[in-house]
């Protein structure tokens, strides 16, 4: 059994898709493996007029349990609802007077999480009241969850931040990248400074470029009115890949914890090359994908105008300027419709400078490159590619793969993203959070390239769904003398 844990929860948004579908089984999951135990209690919130009861029923279908599950129905009895306006500043103090209750009640030593799971622009309303009704004045520890996105330019963010900041400290605020809750993005840092092999190997001496793929084969489904609002450059490239990326840049930590790791990580994002104008235009690319067989064009999707120039589809090339980088690419996808469902990070190697093996009387194939492929989801595992000699006589070389991929037992076992991330905020271990330097490093990146885009007209839409993207992506990295490492029908 694991160590238990001792909080309060208030979610805001607490009958919200987020909450029922990720939140509440999360929370179960935790119960089930000792962390959260006896001394927890959840309180819900949205404006519905709920009973406990009422609350509790729909806890339960959200976790797919029978009333006869006697260690479900434990867990859902620490679940009670309150009626909650959140810009409805006078009720913060009903919350308050319930929060004590199930403080004494449940003994919960003044521990207390604040979820907020609603619409960003209520984040700083219900963080500066919290404060000010004193829903923070509890003897015990107060942290703050918030879910993405965290603003929609730097200006936005900033402003966000500047009114979490006054009432909560960075230390106790976790924004939410659930990216950073998967176990292979977490297995980076475990490859790379956990082997001599790999990390003395990490540099441009012998990295030619590394590719991050987050492919997607659905499209905006029912978050269009979202989505359009949004594109794929906010929706997943400010947080998830720069994320991902900053793991891959940064320089070893001087310890595994969340603020030396977080110091890497910004260290790597202020070295990374904001363009100027003419870069940001050759460096990006988009794309918007159009009909399919048995499939809409995004302009016709419910609840997207039909003149859209929404952007589904983002590939780039980042470059950091430092000793460790500098001259090897990062190249960046994600889309929407795209031919899978995928994350994946290739690092592709120098190939050997001279490939002896190369003389015409043999008719050798060239050397391939050593790429270390990293797949994070659905599969996870590692894959790295060596050149070997075939069997039997003469002297052929021809590429094999060294595979690792997690069983599929393991698979099952593996912490959700949200389990893992609820976990760590009871701790309040940090490193699987973005911090506010991060956030705003990645927007000052991201904003460039915007600001380019919303100048020009594209000319959408260019690519097909079950494809990887527009054409211009592959010329992006042609124009280089390289390909994407995946690609269809190789
Ligand atoms: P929903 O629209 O499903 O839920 C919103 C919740 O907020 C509801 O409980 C709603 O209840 C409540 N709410 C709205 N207005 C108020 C108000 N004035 N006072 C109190 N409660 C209010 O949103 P999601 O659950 O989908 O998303 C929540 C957050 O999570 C958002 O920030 C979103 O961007 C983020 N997110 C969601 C993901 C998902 O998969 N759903 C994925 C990634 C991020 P009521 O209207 O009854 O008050
Ligand atoms: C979310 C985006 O952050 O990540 C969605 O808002 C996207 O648009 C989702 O579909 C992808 O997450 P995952 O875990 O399914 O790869």
């Amino acid at each position: 059994m694991a160590t238990e844990r001792t909080s309060l929860f208030i979610f805001f948004g607490g009958t919200g898709d987020l909450a029922y579908r990720k939140l509440y089984p999360s929370m179960f999951n935790l119960y089930k493996k000792g962390t959260l135990r006896e001394h927890f209690a959840v309180i819900g919130t949205s404006r519905n007029k709920l009973t406990d009861q009422g609350f509790q029923d729909e806890v339960r279908k959200s976790l797919g349990t029978a009333k006869s599950d006697k260690e479900a129905e434990k867990f859902i009895s620490h679940f009670f609802y309150e009626a909650h306006d959140v810009t409805d500043k006078e009720h913060y103090s009903v919350l308050r007077d319930r929060a004590d209750e199930l403080d004494k009640q449940f003994k919960l030593q003044g521990n207390r999480i604040f979820y907020l799971s609603l619409a960003p622009s209520f984040f700083g309303t219900v963080a500066g009241y919290l404060k000010e009704t004193g829903l923070t004045d509890s003897k015990g520890t107060d942290r703050l969850i918030i879910e993405k996105p965290f603003g929609r330019d730097f200006d936005s963010a900033k402003q966000l931040n500047d009114a979490l900041s006054k009432s909560f400290e960075e230390n106790q605020i976790f924004r939410i990248d659930h990216y950073l809750g998967k176990e292979m993005i977490q297995n980076i840092e475990a490859v790379r400074f956990g082997n001599t092999l790999v990390e003395s190997l990490w540099n441009n001496r012998y990295i030619d470029n590394i590719q991050v793929t987050l492919s997607e084969k659905l499209g905006v489904e029912e978050r269009a009115s979202y989505y359009d609002n949004s594109g794929a450059l906010r929706d997943m490239v400010q947080n998830h890949i720069m994320q991902i990326v900053s793991l891959l840049a940064m320089e070893q930590p001087v310890s595994f914890t969340d603020v030396d790791i977080r110091a890497e990580k910004v260290k790597a994002l202020r070295s990374l090359r904001v363009y100027n104008v003419a870069d940001a235009s050759t460096n990006f690319v988009r794309g918007q994908y159009g009909a399919g067989d048995s499939q809409r064009a995004y302009r016709d999707e419910d609840n997207v105008p039909h003149d859209s120039t929404n952007e589904t589809f983002v590939a780039g090339k980042l470059l950091f300027d430092n000793y460790r980088w500098s001259g090897t690419p990062f190249y960046i996808r994600t889309g929407k419709m795209l031919a899978d469902k995928f994350t994946r990070v290739d690092v592709v190697f120098k190939k050997p400078l001279i490939d002896i093996f190369s003389f015409p009387q043999n008719h050798n194939a060239p050397l391939e490159a050593n790429v270390l492929t990293m797949f994070i989801e659905p599969k996870a595992g590692f894959s790295l590619r060596l050149n070997a000699k075939t069997n039997g006589q003469g002297f052929q070389t021809m590429p094999i793969n060294l595979d690792y991929f997690v069983d599929d037992k393991d698979s099952k076992d593996t912490p959700e993203p949200y389990e893992r991330l609820l976990h760590d905020t009871l701790k309040g271990d940090g490193t699987n959070f973005a911090s506010w330097s991060e956030v705003s490093y990645a927007w000052r990146f991201v904003d460039q390239i915007r600001k380019v885009w919303d100048l020009q007209q594209p000319e959408f839409p260019n690519y097909t769904p079950g494809s990887m993207g527009p054409a211009a992506a592959d010329e992006l990295i042609q124009r280089d003398h390289r390909q994407w490492f995946y690609r269809l029908n190789k």
